[in-house]
């Protein structure tokens, strides 16, 4: 079967083909970032009209791309959430149209579902069951995956998500929007242990997280450095961003390999933005081979937010026999907030 997806949950819209056999055939994305750059932030207005302007274009994109027309599609699959509200309903109404104009099935998808079993799309695939750490700007989550719909929380963070530590502290040192891979970039030319920052929660035995204090510990350091010398220099930004992310990626790392030890699981999937970072990808390496244990990341560019993950959730539940596939009636909800292990 072939299933037409559509991601807009946040500030990109994405719009993919999978077979439920043959796997992801094309997917078209359209990232707002240049829109929301001038804000320092997601404007949740200006994303839902965005994602209205990109939506067709990018379903005629795809399509073409794999050759299909309307007529070969036998399910249209959605983010149903969670997400902006707005900009939910953006997706979920242009799919639930096409499904119910042209009697198919309409297949809403858990957004963090779609991240977490986006590693499956990669080569080589990880088996069940396995560890997801769901690292994103809205989302840390530890969670233990036995099967597509199997999914047990085992700790998430009390405040901010890793990915916002990321935007947050990049917007303290004056880098834009989002904030993450700019963040990681002026890391690059510092040095991680000049500075000294905290690693919340690393010891607390739990594999919950805490990233709320890291921007104020940035910002009290930041703010020390530039009373003793007037100005910071371009080198202690550098210094500084080193630190934020080295003190990210110890935590996460950490934690990840926590839960492995706990569960004796020895399959590790990152999904997520910030599963991106490179600095978290070389240290989850290292940490993984002491313990024997083999780490899953989607392919790059499947990383962030897409329409291929969505899509691909949806022919991983029709496979495993979890989607009711009667057509959709025309009426839909969306959940800004939803538990996925709820
Ligand atoms: O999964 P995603 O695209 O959207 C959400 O569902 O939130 O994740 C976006 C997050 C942002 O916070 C962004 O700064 C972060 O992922 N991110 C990164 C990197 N690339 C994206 N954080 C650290 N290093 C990166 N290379
Ligand atoms: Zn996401």
């Amino acid at each position: 079967m072939i299933i037409l997806g559509f991601e807009s949950s946040c500030d990109e819209t994405g719009v993919a083909v999978v077979h439920t056999q043959r796997g992801l055939l094309a997917h078209a994305l359209h990232s707002q970032v240049a829109m929301h750059e001038d804000y320092g932030g997601v404007v949740p207005e200006l994303a839902s009209r965005d994602h209205v302007r990109r939506v067709l274009p990018l379903t005629r994109e795809v399509l073409g791309e794999a050759g299909l027309t309307l007529d070969e599609v036998g399910a249209v699959a959605y983010t149903a959430g969670p997400g902006l509200a707005g900009a939910l309903l953006v997706g979920a109404s242009v799919a639930r149209a096409i499904a119910w104009t042209r009697d198919l099935p309409a297949i809403p998808i858990h957004h963090l579902e779609g991240h977490l079993l986006s590693p499956l799309l990669a080569d080589p695939r990880p088996d069940f069951p396995f560890i997801a750490l769901l690292v994103s700007g809205g989302h840390t989550q530890l969670m233990r995956v036995d099967g597509v719909g199997q999914y047990t929380l085992l700790g998430e963070t009390l405040d901010d998500a890793a990915g916002e530590a990321f935007d947050k502290t990049a917007k303290l040192l004056g880098l834009g929007y989002p904030g993450g891979p700019a963040l990681a970039r002026l890391a690059e030319q510092g040095d991680p242990d000049r500075i000294e920052l905290p690693r919340p929660k690393l010891h607390s035995g739990d594999l919950d997280f805490s990233f709320s204090g890291l921007k104020t510990a940035v910002m009290t350091r930041q703010r020390q450095m530039q009373a003793a010398t007037g100005e910071i220099t371009e080198a202690q930004r550098a210094d500084l961003a080193a630190a934020t992310q080295a003190a990210i990626v110890d935590v996460l790392v950490a934690k990840s390999l926590r839960a492995l030890k706990e569960t004796g699981l020895r399959r590790l999937v990152v999904a997520g933005g910030v599963g991106a970072n490179l600095r978290l990808r070389e240290r989850l390496a290292r940490g993984l081979r002491g313990l024997k244990a083999q780490a899953y990341f989607p392919p790059l560019a499947l990383c962030t937010d897409n329409g291929a993950m969505i899509a691909f959730a949806a022919a991983m539940r029709v496979q495993a026999g979890l989607v009711d596939l009667t057509t959709a009636d025309a009426g839909f909800t969306v959940r800004p907030r939803w538990p996925l292990s709820a």
